[in-house]
């Protein structure tokens, strides 16, 4: 009886019981594909905490799904280096990590995708859209991402799909901004997903967020090289989920091609974006700080013609200061179809850095913001499509 007693105090504080991929074959310089998912099963079924661990060392892997459901909360440490296959497998995704409640990933390890290896043969669009992504969050809840690096991935770094309370924090992607389609965390069909305190270099949107996402907030990150913290393109297919609720906040943007963004398609489908706010946010050399994009058209795959039938409402941008490489900072091209509504712009302070260096320009188009506090460039200085 007091054995027993015992034995369930133990149980109830004991740390969390380490699965280590050593024990499976796991071992450095070989493909440890098997060694992990077999650590991660017998760790699954455990009905207390368990962690699941990849020592220091520099380890192969070939694409993997890493499933749930679990019995317990599940942390999977990685402290090594994991290198992805360089030959070209038909994996749209390396590693998946699905449908799994209480997942934490942490460790200071790395997921090198060898994405060099084939960027240079990515001339063809169609030929990259089926590179892997390095890292798939499908279906995670109450997760947690911290002091993980995505290193040069052949496609996007990170795809999150319809999860819920999801955080990275201390997250860090590295790809040069040669990297073609190498976005650095997509967001799609989400809630309650935040990137907090975390360095983003790529060659692609550092952050993206797609349809059906609500309650994203992105804070302290600091992005470039890339193309800045998008919300959409929107509008591209039918019934689309609203986006409701983004908060960018005392982010760091530098060297990049846009800086931050609503884009979405002309010529498209009904949808909504509403409540979204940037806020608190420096520009260095960037393209584009501020942008609301409603005829995105990207290669003339449009009818740039026929407005965007996607509603946007309730943006502000505020306290967003620094540089501009482009002479237009800020830029509101809204729907002719459907005009923006309930847009503020307050504190915005943008110099262009160009070498004959004419004043900064803001364009608006289909939209009339409420304006406060320090304007420059002025608000709303020139129509759009001057420059
Ligand atoms: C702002 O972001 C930086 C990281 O770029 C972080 O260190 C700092 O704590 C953040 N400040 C606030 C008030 O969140
Ligand atoms: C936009 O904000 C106004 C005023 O706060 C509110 O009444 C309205 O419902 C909001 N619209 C959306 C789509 O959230």
């Amino acid at each position: 009886m007091a054995a027993m007693f015992l034995m369930l105090m133990f149980v109830s504080i004991a740390e969390a019981q380490v699965f280590d991929i050593g024990k499976y074959g796991g071992k450095p310089n070989s493909n440890i594909a098997q060694a992990l998912t077999s650590a991660f099963t017998e760790a699954c079924a455990s009905t207390t905490p368990s962690k699941v661990l990849v020592p220091k060392g520099t380890y192969n892997l070939s694409p993997v799904k890493i499933s749930g459901p679990c019995k317990a909360p599940i942390e999977i440490q990685v402290h090594g280096i994991i290198i992805a296959q360089t030959e070209n497998d038909p994996a749209t995704t390396w590693v998946s990590f699905q449908y799994i409640d209480h997942l934490t990933l942490s460790g200071g390890g790395v997921f090198d995708g060898q994405g060099h290896k084939v960027w240079g043969k990515c001339g063809n669009n169609n030929y990259c859209k089926h590179l892997p992504i390095n890292l798939a969050f499908n279906f995670i809840t109450n997760g947690l991402v911290q002091d993980v690096t995505s290193k040069d991935s052949k496609q996007f770094h990170v795809n999150v799909l319809g999860s819920k309370e999801l955080k990275f924090l201390r997250f860090k992607i590295s790809a040069p901004e040669h990297s073609i389609n190498t976005d650095g965390i997509h967001i799609g069909r989400s809630k309650g997903i935040s990137v907090i305190d975390s360095r983003i270099e790529t060659g692609d949107d550092c952050v993206s967020i797609g349809d059906d996402s609500q309650q994203i907030t992105v804070t302290g990150v600091t992005c470039g090289p890339g193309h800045g913290i998008s919300v959409g393109s929107l509008g591209k297919y039918q019934n689309e989920g609203p986006v409701i609720g983004i908060t960018v906040k005392n982010c760091t943007i530098s060297n990049t091609m846009n800086g931050v963004r609503i884009k979405t398609w002309p010529a498209s489908f009904p949808g909504t974006a509403s409540n979204m706010h940037f806020e608190d946010i420096i520009m260095n050399n960037v393209g584009n700080p501020v942008l609301i994009d409603q005829v995105y058209c990207p290669w003339n795959q449009c009818n740039a013609k026929l407005p965007s039938r996607v509603k946007i409402s309730n943006v502000s941008f505020k306290n967003i200061r620094g540089t501009s490489s482009t002479p237009v900072a800020v830029k509101l091209a809204c729907s002719s179809g459907i005009p923006c509504q309930g847009v503020e712009i307050a504190n915005i302070d943008l110099t262009y850095t160009g070498k004959d260096a004419p004043k900064a320009l803001s364009q608006c188009s289909h939209v009339q913001p409420k304006v406060s506090g320090r304007m420059n460039p002025p608000a709303c200085n020139s129509p759009v499509g001057a420059n």
